[in-house]
C-alpha cells in the first residue's frame, strides 16, 4: 500500500512516499526559514504563496524518484490542522485535487497526531499505551495514548509553547529565526548554572506548563547588562534558559509517568531536536523513550503519511477534507 504525505501546515512544504505502514521510500522537503529569517518570523501570506510554487513539483520530484505514477498511489494523507490558515488551504486544496483527477482517496490529519507519529516511523517496539510529549513552535501537551486514534490530553502549556520560548528567547538577544537550533548550538559553549533562571510551575501537581515568565526573566537579565554596560555572556545566557526549560519539560514527563504509570515515553516536535532535552531524556531513570532521527522531529510528510495510513487502517473515513487552522483536539 502507497500512501504519499503532504504536510503544508506552516514553513515547511513536506511530501513523502511511504509503503505500508512505516516503510519510507522518498523523504521531501523545501524548507523556507531563509525567506523568513530575515523578517524575525514567518509571515503567514509569503508562506502561502510559497508553498503554492513548491508543492507541484515537490509531489514530482518524489513520484519520479519512486518511479511510480499518481495513480498507483492508494491513498493521500494531508495535514488539515491546526496551522496557518494560508499554508493549510494550499496543502488541501492541491491533495483534494490530486485526490480527484488519480482517484485516489484522501484523509485528512491533525497535525499533532502527525507529530506524535514522528518517533513510531523508526521504531516498531513502540506500542501504546504510552506518553507523548510533544514540544513544537505551536504547543506544549503531554498525551496518553491509550491506543492509536485513542488520545487523552494529560496537560499543556498556559500561555507560550516551548518552541516560542525559544524563538522569543532568540530574539530578545538579537539571533536569527528560528531560535532554538540557535540557542541549542550557543548553549554547548556556556555554563548551565551560570544563571538561576525560574523553573515554571516544576512543583505543581499538574501536568501543565509555562514558559512566558521565563522569557521575562531572560529579557530583564539581558537589559540589566545593557544598562551596566556589559557584554551579553550569550552562551551561559544560552546554556541557562535551555537547561530551564529542558527541567520545566523533564519535571511534568515525570509526573505524567508517576501519575499514569506508563513507563513509555515519546517526544516529538521541533524541541525534541534540543540536544540538552534529547539528552536529559534519553539519560532519564524510570522509563523507557523513543526520539524521532533529527530530520523529523521538526514538520515533515513521513509522520503526516504514517499518521494517515494509520487513521485509514483504523477506518476513519476518508472524503471531503478542509482545512481547519484551529483544529486541536486529537
Ligand atoms: O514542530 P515544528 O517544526 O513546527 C511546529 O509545528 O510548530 O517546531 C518548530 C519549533 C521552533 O520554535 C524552533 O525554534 C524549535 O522548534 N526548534 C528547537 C530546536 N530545533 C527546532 N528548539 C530548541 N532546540 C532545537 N534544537
Ligand atoms: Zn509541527
Amino acid at each position: 500500500m502507497l500512501t504519499l504525505g503532504i504536510e503544508t501546515s506552516c514553513d515547511d512544504t513536506g511530501v513523502a512516499i511511504i509503503r505500508d505502514e512505516r516503510e519510507v521510500l522518498c523523504e521531501l522537503l523545501s524548507s523556507q526559514i531563509k525567506d523568513h529569517s530575515r523578517f524575525g518570523g514567518v509571515i503567514p501570506e509569503f508562506a502561502a504563496r510559497k508553498h503554492l510554487e513548491n508543492l507541484l513539483p515537490l509531489v514530482d520530484a518524489a513520484l519520479n524518484e519512486c518511479s511510480i505514477r499518481g495513480q498507483d498511489l492508494n491513498l493521500i494523507a494531508v495535514t488539515r490542522g491546526p496551522g496557518l490558515m494560508g499554508s493549510l488551504i494550499v496543502g488541501v486544496m492541491t491533495a483534494r485535487a490530486l485526490s480527484q483527477s488519480w482517484n485516489v482517496p484522501l484523509i485528512g490529519v491533525n497535525h499533532l497526531e502527525g507529530h506524535l507519529f514522528a518517533p513510531l516511523v523508526d521504531a516498531e517496539d513502540l506500542e501504546p499505551p504510552f506518553l507523548s510529549l510533544i514540544v513544537s513552535g505551536g504547543h506544549t501537551e503531554i498525551i496518553c495514548v491509550h491506543e492509536f486514534g485513542k488520545y487523552e490530553l494529560l496537560g499543556e502549556t498556559r500561555d507560550d509553547a516551548a518552541g516560542e520560548a525559544y524563538d522569543k528567547a532568540a530574539r530578545i538577544l538579537g539571533l536569527k529565526y528560528p531560535g532554538g537550533p540557535e540557542i541549542d548550538k550557543l548553549a554547548r559553549a556556556g555554563d548551565p548554572y551560570a544563571f538561576d533562571f525560574p523553573i515554571p510551575l516544576r512543583n505543581t501537581h499538574e501536568v501543565e506548563f509555562s514558559f512566558s515568565g521565563l522569557k521575562t526573566a531572560l529579557l530583564w537579565q539581558v537589559k540589566k547588562f545593557e544598562n551596566d554596560g556589559v557584554n551579553i555572556p550569550m552562551n551561559d545566557l544560552c546554556a541557562s534558559f535551555q537547561r530551564a526549560v529542558t527541567e520545566a519539560l523533564m519535571s511534568k514527563v515525570n509526573l505524567a509517568v508517576r501519575i499514569t504509570g506508563i513507563k513509555r515515553v515519546s517526544a516529538s516536535g521541533g524541541v525534541s531536536a534540543n540536544s540538552a532535552l534529547r539528552e536529559a531524556l534519553s539519560s532519564a531513570k524510570g522509563f523507557r523513550v523513543w526520539l524521532p532521527k533529527l530530520n523529523r522531529c521538526t514538520d515533515n510528510a513521513v509522520m503526516i503519511a504514517m499518521a494517515g495510513r494509520n487513521a485509514w487502517k483504523r477506518g476513519e473515513v476518508c472524503g471531503d477534507v478542509m482545512p481547519n487552522p484551529s483544529l486541536h483536539d486529537l
